[in-house]
């Protein structure tokens, strides 16, 4: 498997499905449409959509079988990003590479947009054919549960409170699952849910728990050693808010260790076989990455 190649393809494959989504075509100037399509379309990783469709495969479903919890996913972690800039947060100018809506748009027309996309990727899952409506339901419960106040809006609260304050590994990595991990794990389970592989269920959460704390720990260290014009963002925010993050907890080297330590942990969770061949490669890729 070459997974440069399925990475560049399924990021294809996002780009393409969000281009159809009636709300591209809505996107007048002026209208709260042009907004969302703007920060959707403006790049970005595509790892969380990623994740629903390796997570598919792991469970010997077509990678396409569930694009709308693919972009019910994409579309929250948009929104949440669109809100995390705003001058009330994290107070930046420059995502994926570009303007943040905020600096694009009237601030309250980012907000707005914002506030559309998280409630148009509920609308994706209210549309959803492919799966029973009780399965639907439950997965959409989940959904709303990793978006809300026990999940990320959780963690975006925790990270605001922790500026600045001495916290310690335990209460970041709190803050971590919540603001970025509960929303990789909803990906990973939603297709399980969906699929009743009730048994598989259980490996997908372990594997999502370790992906997601790797990641975070990998994009803190970014924000120290990164290149902004990689990553599409600035670097050296964190240390200017006094966000808590590993590499002030612990530095660069030990975080690069925790990280590499959560990546062995998420394989050993999904085991060695073929079927989990691409979520393997997808904790390699974010581990390793440089954006
Ligand atoms: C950035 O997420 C925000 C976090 C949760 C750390 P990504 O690094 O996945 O952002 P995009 O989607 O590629 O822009
Ligand atoms: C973002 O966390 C988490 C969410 C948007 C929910 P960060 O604030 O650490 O991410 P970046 O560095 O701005 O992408
Ligand atoms: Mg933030
Ligand atoms: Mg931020």
């Amino acid at each position: 498997m070459d997974i440069e190649r399925w990475l560049q393809e399924t990021r294809q494959t996002v780009e393409e499905w969000i281009q159809q989504d009636a709300l591209s075509r809505a996107a007048e100037p002026g209208a709260v449409e042009e907004a969302m399509r703007y920060s959707l379309l403006a790049g970005g990783k595509r790892l969380r959509p990623q994740l629903v469709m390796a997570s598919s495969l792991y469970l010997g479903l077509p990678a396409d079988t569930f694009r709308e919890a693919a972009l019910a996913v994409e579309y929250i972690h948009t929104y949440s990003l669109i809100h995390d800039d705003l001058p009330a947060m994290d107070n930046d100018d420059l995502r994926r590479g570009q303007p943040t809506a905020h600096k694009m748009f009237p601030e309250a027309m980012a907000i707005l947009s914002g506030d559309a996309l998280l409630t148009e990727a509920f609308v994706k899952m209210g549309h959803f054919q492919a799966a029973r409506a009780e399965d639907v339901l439950q997965a959409t419960t989940y959904l709303a549960e990793a978006a809300g106040r026990q999940g990320l809006i959780r963690g975006q609260v925790m990270d605001l409170a922790a500026e600045r304050q001495p916290v310690d590994l335990t209460d970041l990595q709190d803050i971590h699952r919540h603001k970025t991990g509960a929303l990789f794990r909803a990906a990973l389970v939603i297709p399980a849910i969906l699929s009743r592989n009730w048994d598989e269920q259980e490996s997908l959460l372990q594997f999502g728990e370790h992906f997601g704390l790797a990641f975070q720990i990998v994009d803190d260290i970014l924000n120290v050693v990164g290149d902004p014009e990689a990553l599409g963002k600035n670097v050296g925010t964190d240390s200017q808010l006094g966000k808590a993050t590993y590499p002030r907890l612990v530095g660069i080297d030990q975080a690069r260790r925790l990280a590499d330590d959560h990546r062995i942990r998420a394989k050993i969770a999904i085991g060695s076989g073929p079927q989990s061949d691409i979520l393997r490669s997808l904790v390699d890729f974010a581990v390793d990455r440089q954006w």
